[in-house]
Order: C-alpha cells, then sequence, then structure tokens
C-alpha cells in the first residue's frame, strides 16, 4: 500500500472532514478496489459504480431504506450481529420505529412508503407545482433587489437559502403573514446546526432536527382547515387521502409537509451554488448561456452529475445478496455514492470534465432512482433555471469575489462538513447591474 492509499484507509469518510473538500479522489481510490468495497472503520460497502448503485436502488426486496439519511451514524437500534445468513425483514419491523428519522418518507419502506408517497405526490400536482413556478419568477426579482445595487452578495445567506425556503413555503401554501417566521426559523436553525435539515453525522444532531416545529406548525394549520375549509392550498392539503380514501391524521400530512423542507431546502441551495459558482468562474460558460438561454437546462444537469448535492444515501441488506460480483452479508449497510457513481468513467467519458454538451448527463443519478427517487427534482431544476434567468436579465457580468475567495489561481472555498451534502458554504459573488433606462 503507498502512501496515498494509507491516508485513504486512515481516515473516516463518514466522521472525519479530510474528505470534505475534495471526496472525489477519495471516492476513485474506493473505485479502483471495485465498484462495490468495503470501509474498514464501520464495515459499509460504498458503492461508488453506477450500474451497481442502480441495482440497489431498484432493489426494495433485498435493501431497505430504514436508515437511509443516517446509516448506522445515529446509532442502529437494530441488534444486527449474528444475523449474516438471515432474512432480517421482520428483524427491521420490530426495531424501525426506534431508528433515526423513522416517522420520514425517505426511511419508510412499502408498503408504507407507498401510501405516504401517494399522499405527498397528491400535494405536489403538476398544477400546484406550475402556480409555484410563477411565484418562483416573482420571488427571484424581489430576492435580488434587496442587492443588486450594491453590486455584490454572498449568493447563499442573501439569494439561495431565503429563495429555496419561501418557494417551498409558497408550494405547500404557508399563508403570507407567517411567511417570515418560517424563513427565520429555519434559516436560523440551520445556521446553528452548521448545515443541512437531514443527514447530520451525529445522534445529538438528528436528535435536534427542526421537524419538530414543523409538525407543530403544520397540524394546526390541517385541523383548522378541516374544521373551517376555505380556497386555499392548505385546505387542499387537509382533504388530500391515502389511495384507499382513508383521511390521514393532521400529522401524517404535516410529516409529509415537513419532509419537503428537510429535504428540499438544503439540497437546492447547494445546487443553485454550484450553478452559480460554475457561471461565474467561467465566463466562457456564462456568455454561453447568457446569449442561449436554451442550454440551461442541459447545463444544470451537468451540474447535478459533477457536483452531486447529495453524496450518497445509505440501505442495509435485509439477506444475503450478491452486489456487482460481491457478497454482500445481511445486516450490512450499504452507501450508495451517488456523488461517485455520477463519475463512474464506465457510464460517462472523462468524468471529472465539466462538459455543458454532454450528451447523456440527464442519466445522472443525483435525485437517486426507483421508488423514492426525488420528488423535488422539478422544483429543485425549475428554483436553478428561475435563478440564472433573473440574474442574466438583471446583471451583465458575474463574476467570484476575489476579496471573498482569493485570486483565479488561488482560490479559497469553503464545504459544508457532512458526509451527506457535498457544497459551498459561501459564495460571495461580484456583478454589474443592468441599469434600468
Ligand atoms: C438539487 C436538489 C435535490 C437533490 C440533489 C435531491 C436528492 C434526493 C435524493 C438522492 C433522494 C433519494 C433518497 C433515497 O433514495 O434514499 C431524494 C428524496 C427525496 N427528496 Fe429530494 N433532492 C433535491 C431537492 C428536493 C426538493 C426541492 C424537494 C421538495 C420540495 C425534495 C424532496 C424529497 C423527498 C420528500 C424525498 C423522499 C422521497 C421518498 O422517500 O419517496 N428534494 N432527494
Amino acid at each position: 500500500m503507498n502512501d496515498m492509499q494509507h491516508e485513504f484507509e486512515q481516515y473516516d469518510f463518514f466522521r472525519s472532514n479530510r474528505f470534505v473538500d475534495d471526496p472525489y479522489s477519495y471516492f476513485d481510490h474506493l473505485r479502483k478496489q471495485g465498484a462495490v468495497t468495503r470501509e474498514p472503520h464501520h464495515g459499509i460497502f460504498m458503492v461508488t459504480g453506477y450500474e451497481e448503485a442502480l441495482a440497489v436502488y431498484n432493489d426494495p426486496e433485498n435493501f431497505s431504506s430504514c436508515m437511509s439519511t443516517s446509516g448506522p451514524m445515529a446509532g442502529c437500534p437494530i441488534p444486527l450481529e449474528g444475523h449474516e445468513k438471515d432474512d432480517i425483514s421482520e428483524l427491521i419491523e420490530q426495531y424501525r420505529d426506534k431508528t433515526a428519522l423513522s416517522d420520514q418518507l425517505p426511511t419508510m419502506d412499502p408498503p408504507v412508503h407507498n401510501d405516504h408517497r401517494s399522499l405527498l405526490m397528491r400535494l405536489i400536482t403538476p398544477l400546484r407545482l406550475k402556480q409555484n413556478e410563477e411565484f418562483m419568477w416573482q420571488l427571484a426579482s424581489q430576492q435580488i433587489d434587496t442587492f443588486l445595487a450594491r453590486g455584490t452578495c454572498e449568493f447563499i445567506g442573501d439569494f439561495a437559502g431565503p429563495f429555496a425556503v419561501l418557494v417551498i413555503s409558497d408550494l405547500l401554501g404557508v399563508p403570507e403573514q407567517d411567511r417570515r417566521e418560517f424563513r427565520e426559523h429555519l434559516l436560523r436553525q440551520e445556521q446553528e446546526r452548521g448545515g443541512s435539515l437531514v443527514g447530520g453525522v451525529s445522534e445529538k444532531e438528528v436528535e435536534h432536527l427542526p421537524l419538530a416545529w414543523l409538525y407543530e406548525r403544520f397540524s394546526s394549520y390541517i385541523e383548522d382547515r378541516r374544521r373551517n375549509p376555505r380556497k386555499d392550498v392548505l385546505t387542499g392539503l387537509a382533504e388530500a387521502t391515502f389511495p384507499d380514501g382513508s383521511l390521514p391524521t393532521p400529522l401524517d400530512v404535516a410529516r409529509i409537509a415537513a419532509n419537503l423542507f428537510a429535504a428540499g431546502q438544503e439540497t437546492t441551495v447547494r445546487l443553485l451554488s454550484y450553478a452559480f459558482q460554475q457561471v461565474a468562474e467561467h465566463p466562457d460558460i456564462q456568455q454561453r448561456l447568457r446569449a442561449n438561454r436554451n442550454l440551461i437546462p442541459d447545463f444544470i444537469e451537468e451540474c447535478l452529475r459533477h457536483e452531486s448535492p447529495v453524496k450518497g444515501d445509505f440501505r442495509l441488506a435485509k439477506r444475503p445478496t450478491i452486489l456487482g460480483g460481491v457478497n454482500i452479508p445481511a445486516g450490512t449497510f450499504l452507501f450508495i455514492a451517488n456523488g461517485a457513481a455520477n463519475r463512474d468513467s464506465r457510464m460517462f467519458e472523462n468524468p471529472d470534465e465539466f462538459q455543458i454538451d454532454r450528451a447523456n448527463a440527464k442519466l445522472h443519478v443525483a435525485f437517486g432512482r426507483g421508488r423514492h427517487t426525488c420528488p423535488g427534482a422539478p422544483l429543485a431544476r425549475a428554483e436553478t433555471i428561475v435563478a440564472l434567468n433573473r440574474f442574466f436579465d438583471l446583471t451583465r457580468d458575474i463574476r467570484v469575489s476575489e476579496e471573498a475567495h482569493g485570486p483565479r489561481d488561488a482560490r479559497r472555498y469553503g464545504y459544508l462538513p457532512t458526509f451527506i451534502l457535498r457544497g459551498l458554504t459561501h459564495l460571495v459573488l461580484e456583478f454589474d447591474p443592468v441599469s434600468e433606462s
């Protein structure tokens, strides 16, 4: 083993910050050993191959999502030892309630997942998404107006963070008068946690998720709208039923609403900030996009592939199985590394290169696949399309601030210190506002 390999083995991807700035060289190191390989610190199978990632995503029979967002990092209450050759489906059900975030959609398995996912899909209908997109155009302009004249902004705090919270607030019909409180509460919680609403690194962090606050707020909205129906989005949420026609409890609906905030905010902020970092770092790309706005959707797919905002999610093997030629004992965790699968050279030619014309970029797994595939993908894409267009309309030239990030040949960027999310903590931009006349 050479020094570099030794270093890769020595550091724990899940607990140390060693790979926060550059997870890709670690993923490459893993892939060199095999598309499915076991890391030494927790015995987790790291899935870095594209085909292998799809195989796990599409096989809920063999792989449970029960601890999808935290894996064993928030503690594992299921006594898994000694079951390597068994079917542990029953065991998982016995302990499911004790696992982290067990009431959240990403951690549910069929058949419960089917019902709750259908409920969610009734909340984000095509009509609702269309109305929400109309709102995004106005909101983006208003948000940019708050700093446009300054010619500079800290993109995440001044734009992406508030934009993403307010878009979801609008999607779910949070009343106008409450939106400021949502924005302040959720952004403050996030700052205190130093990152995402979901996918922290410790048990303590998982316990402190701001979900309780959201559960309470949405339960009371739903109770109110069931007593006094109005012509508004919340009444639609209050009246939505499970596929068998039964009415969910207010808390069931509140969980789904909270899910949308938890899963849809920080992730989208990371996509937005990477898209703007690319645009600001590469004047040629910026010029092409400004000149031909139809290229923006393809550009966004390449951003998602090249810098996947969710580095990966976990699955738990329910039975002994074989993946990519590797034996996976029952009761072991797998980490489907989206960020690695999206740079698998068997699927994407010269995967480390950012190519805005890449023909198959859309096949990335940044939004996962299978039954848990991200239902917020159209929203995240629309938010990024709207933000880029509005910035292009209102500014002439978007640049990285050298004062904040250093000169071009020696940039300094900070990345979120979590193993789940990949993305910048800050992005200071400068631009020339387009004059009114
Ligand atoms: C660029 C932004 C986003 C990325 C990269 C992303 C990524 C993902 C991934 C990888 C999953 C699958 C997790 C798994 O299989 O374990 C997922 C699920 C989910 N996402 Fe997103 N997401 C984004 C934006 C959003 C938005 C805007 C929303 C909602 C407003 C959202 C809501 C959800 C929900 C509710 C789930 C769970 C679905 C289920 O378990 O059935 N996401 N997302």
